[in-house]
């Protein structure tokens, strides 16, 4: 499979070592001239759960001397998401399909805007990546990734993405259930990114505080308020216990959230807790937690400068 994979950040470095090493043939493209030289030049080296190992894998910044595609998997920050498919459409041929592995709700409508939806493929990865540096990445946790269309439909080339994550020892599951399955993705990163962002703490630390416990529960709770209201089926039947889990199972990891923090970037919140803080008022329900998360890390990005 041809594959291009969309931003040199965790997850996009950590996938394109993965696969490059299960022999499939993977391009990361990068926006950024000189990192991209780097990455390049220095390769990239995984460390953590796979083991210690380096890898070549070809770094793209110019997209005009590129033939089709099979798959592109974007793993650019939600704020880039339309920016980022624009400037891709020209390599996006009628027989590619683009998958979204990002934090947030609202990416697939982006892209549905500029490409043919029906390209489209949606879902959510609790896989754990920490980039370390410019193509050094960290392998912290192996929670399962799983895709699923809008229209409910399992083209063949789905299945063949779950034969392209088996490959290189990844879980993948397919769902009919996009919706519920981002959502209840959405459940997670709301209990968890924040709340680590602003402690500054590890995902395992977040469940053995009363507080952050309690913040936890609250903002969890709030937020399947706002989807209970608006009839999404969610993946579990106590979604707290499974944000809980979550923690336990990337409890090494440092959120993408807090990964941000540290390096003084801009934050996911607006398609996290922001999704939740806008829709419950739009229902005319209280989220007075997510609203205060959502607060306090709008300060720290506007702070950085200080
Ligand atoms: O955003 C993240 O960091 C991840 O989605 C998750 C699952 C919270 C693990 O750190």
């Amino acid at each position: 499979m041809k594959i291009a994979i969309i931003g040199p950040g965790a997850m996009g470095t950590l996938l394109a070592a993965l696969f490059t090493k299960a022999k499939e043939e993977v391009f990361l493209i990068d926006k950024n001239e000189e990192r991209a030289k780097k990455i390049n030049e220095q390769g990239v080296f995984v460390e953590g759960l796979s083991g210690d190992w380096p890898i070549k894998i070809k770094t793209i910044v110019q997209l005009k001397d590129l033939t089709a595609f099979d798959l592109l998997i974007l793993c650019v920050k939600s704020y880039d998401t339309k920016e980022a498919i624009s400037r891709l459409k020209p390599i996006i041929k009628p027989t590619t399909y683009i998958l979204t592995l990002q934090n947030g709700i609202g990416n697939i409508e982006t892209m549905g805007e500029i490409i043919n939806s029906d390209q489209i493929i949606g879902g959510t990865t609790n896989l754990g990546a920490t980039l370390l540096s410019t193509g050094k990445v960290r392998f912290a946790g192996k929670g399962e990734t799983i895709i699923g269309k809008l229209d409910g439909k399992i083209p063949v080339e789905m299945r063949a993405i779950r034969e392209l994550f088996n490959k290189a020892h990844l879980e993948l599951k397919i769902s009919r259930d996009i919706k519920g399955l981002l959502w209840s993705k959405l459940i997670i990163n709301v209990g968890i990114n924040a709340l680590t962002a602003l402690t500054r703490l590890p995902n395992g630390k977040l469940i053995e505080y009363e507080g952050t416990r309690r913040i936890m529960r609250d903002a969890v709770t709030e937020a399947l308020r706002v989807a209970k209201r608006k009839r999404i089926k969610l993946l579990y039947d106590d979604p707290l216990a499974k944000v809980e889990a979550v923690c336990e199972a990337t409890s090494e990891n440092v959120s993408s959230m807090l990964q941000d923090i540290l390096r003084k970037k801009r934050t996911e919140i607006d398609f996290i807790n922001g999704v939740i803080v806008r829709q419950a008022q739009e229902l005319g329900i209280p989220a007075i937690t997510n609203r205060i998360l959502l607060d306090l890390v709008k300060t720290v990005e506007a702070s950085y400068a200080i």
